[in-house]
């Protein structure tokens, strides 16, 4: 991958990830202590530790890291129902995963391949959890 396109990639990543942290944080706020707040704030705090990475390393690359945000989170919080809102954010845990997947294969860098071999690892668990979410809570209601 050229420079030009892993800081056009890391950026798109940044704005995601930094949407997360925001989606999660409106997921959060309504929610009672249990299982599924837990879960939220882990997955909020590993989204966090994303955008951090991801500053971190276009900084290496000498560029000034997008300070934008994904349009993701207005979408998520103006879905009705906790149970749709994790389908959707899985929808963009998904995405980033398959950028990642993509990514990781053309990567020399030591630090950046440990940095997203984690985070992969760490959605496609994320994305596992909330699914598992989705059926205790669809399986409620029906
Ligand atoms: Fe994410």
């Amino acid at each position: 991958m050229k420079r030009d396109e892993l800081i056009e990639l890391l950026n798109r990543l940044l704005e995601a990830e930094r949407s997360g942290v925001r989606a999660v944080s409106g997921m959060l706020k309504p929610l009672q202590e249990g299982e599924l707040k837990e879960g939220l704030k882990k997955a909020k705090g590993d989204e966090a530790r994303y955008v951090a990475g991801l500053h971190h390393f276009l900084k290496q690359l000498g560029v000034t890291p997008s300070g934008k945000m994904g349009d993701f989170a207005d979408k998520l919080l103006a879905i009705d129902g906790i149970a749709e809102q994790l389908r959707f954010l899985n929808r963009g845990q998904g995405w980033v995963a398959r950028k990642i997947e993509a990514l990781l294969p053309t990567l020399t860098d030591q630090a950046m391949r440990d940095f997203f071999t984690e985070m992969l690892d760490t959605h496609r668990k994320n994305i596992a959890w909330a699914e598992k979410m989705i059926e205790q809570l669809t399986a409620t209601v029906a």
